[in-house]
């Protein structure tokens, strides 16, 4: 408890540490058997006699909110008083329109069924804990010396040469440490990026459908976010609005439809975005798990001008819940990125800097995809079969990442399909939710990071129950 004495209210002290802890005990955050403080305690933080606690302690115990213990102090006493008031604070503020608009994407934390084919989910049954688990601990043991200290905005520099040297093998992008700037997932990626580069009022091109959480983020900038339709190419770079000064694209596997932006589409993206003096983000959150075929050169690697900025996560290739990420970006843009990532939040937590680094230089990162990829190529093509299984459903071919978009052109109104889930006890992710912008098609992005590959067929025919 933590008590407050004014000289200026008429009650005597003894009235005011009584209502006080009353007011405590009627409100629940002093549960019943909590231990009152010593009085003698109390005495000496507020400054008082020790009578005038052990007097208020004793009106409480006569009125039988507390009682003595034997051996000495006093406990609150519980099952006399009607539980709390669901009391409102008061409503003095209310976000502003630009805050009101950004909903919030999917239900948040995790719901549960086996036959989880929500999007975004990975295996958690893949997850490598013991090697993780040794990772943390040597984190602790080598920060130990540094808990004094910030940290480094952007990340240690450990970090960001594994970083370096992981970018550099697994996806040929060529980044200097220096240009790697550590993250907290995507979404904080494009965060930065347009706070350095945009000005509220200015233009951001998203692709429509696409992944929400990417306009909610611009917008609460204050930036105009516009939405530009995807093909079987990928963006649709003639679509583009010319005011764009950012695009975010999913070049390897457009989200949610599954495209790979075609060559063509790659060159005339830098073209446009150099002609423009837009920025061009690409976000590669699931590249490292493509399908049979070979994967194309990242637009980074591309760009003779500047203009990308490369985004990486670990939410697929390792767990959405360690909130670790980064990006690529032009050398000229760093130390503004070094200034406000730490006025924001001061960098990421030394132990998972230190983990990660662990993890992916000593190759545990490479060994874990490696093992992933199989299974998930697995489950990939037994999703694949029983989805082409389904009558009037048409999967949209993919070659990469954790999910299948299906449109299903008979499909119920979102709301119903999610209700019709919820009886089969079949978690899915609606299409339409993906559509910022326009008309919706109806179907569902199927996720299979999460669902065992044996349960993949009960899930999918639940799903096709819910699609007809
Ligand atoms: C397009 C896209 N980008 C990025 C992410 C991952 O975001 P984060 O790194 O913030 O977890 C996802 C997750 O599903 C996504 O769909």
């Amino acid at each position: 408890v933590e008590l407050f004495l004014s000289p200026e209210d008429p009650r005597s002290l003894v009235v005011q540490i009584y209502d006080q802890i009353r007011a405590d005990v009627a409100d629940g955050r002093l549960p019943p058997g909590s231990r009152l403080p010593p009085t003698r305690t109390v005495a000496a933080e507020l400054g008082v006699a020790r009578s005038t606690v052990t007097d208020a302690y004793a009106r409480l115990v006569a009125e039988g909110f507390a009682r003595g213990r034997r051996g000495g102090g006093t406990v609150v006493i519980g099952g006399l008083r009607p539980p709390p008031p669901d009391r409102e604070p008061p409503a003095l503020f209310e976000p502003t329109a630009q805050a009101d608009m950004i909903g919030r994407y999917g239900e948040g934390p995790a719901r549960r069924s086996p036959y989880d084919l929500t999007a975004g989910r990975v295996d958690p049954n893949l997850f490598p804990a013991t090697v993780w688990r040794r990772c943390v601990l040597r984190g602790l043991a080598s920060t130990a010396d540094a808990t004094g200290h910030y940290v480094d905005p952007v990340g240690s520099n450990d970090l960001r040469h594994a970083l370096s040297a992981w970018v550099g093998q697994s996806r040929g992008v060529a980044a200097a440490p220096g240009q790697v700037v550590v993250t907290q997932g995507t979404g904080h990626a494009v965060d930065l990026v347009a706070r350095v580069l945009l000005r509220p009022g200015d233009v951001a091109a998203v692709e429509e459908p696409g992944y929400p959480p990417i306009t909610s983020v611009l917008r609460s900038q204050g930036i105009e976010v516009v939405g530009v339709p995807v093909d079987e190419d990928g963006l649709v770079v003639d679509a583009l609005p010319a005011q764009a000064k950012l695009v975010h694209v999913t070049p390897s596997h457009q989200y949610p439809l599954g495209a790979v932006l075609s060559p063509d589409r790659r060159r005339s993206l830098l073209t446009w975005a150099r002609r423009h003096n837009a920025a061009v983000l690409e976000d590669d959150y699931d590249s490292e798990f493509r399908h049979e075929v070979r994967p194309l050169e990242p637009l980074h690697r591309l760009d003779r001008d500047g203009v990308v900025v490369y985004v990486g996560s670990f939410s697929k290739t390792l767990s959405p819940s360690v909130r670790m990420g980064f990006l690529v970006a032009p050398p000229g843009l760093v130390p503004a990125l070094t200034a406000l990532r730490q006025a924001v939040d001061g960098g990421p937590p030394a132990v998972i800097d230190a983990a990660l680094t662990t993890f992916v230089g000593e190759g545990h990162l490479a060994r874990h995809v490696r093992r992933a990829r199989k299974v998930y190529l697995d489950r990939y093509r037994t999703v694949w079969r029983e989805l082409t299984r389904l009558p009037r459903v048409r999967p949209l071919p993919t070659q990469a990442g954790l999910h299948v978009a299906v449109v299903a052109p008979d499909a119920p109104s979102e709301d119903e399909l999610l209700e019709r889930a919820d009886e089969r006890d079949v978690l899915v992710s609606t299409l339409g939710r993906t559509y910022q912008f326009s008309e919706p098609l109806a179907g569902a992005v199927v996720g299979f990071g999460a669902v065992a590959t044996s349960d993949v067929r009960t899930a999918v025919r639940l799903l096709g129950e819910c699609l007809r």
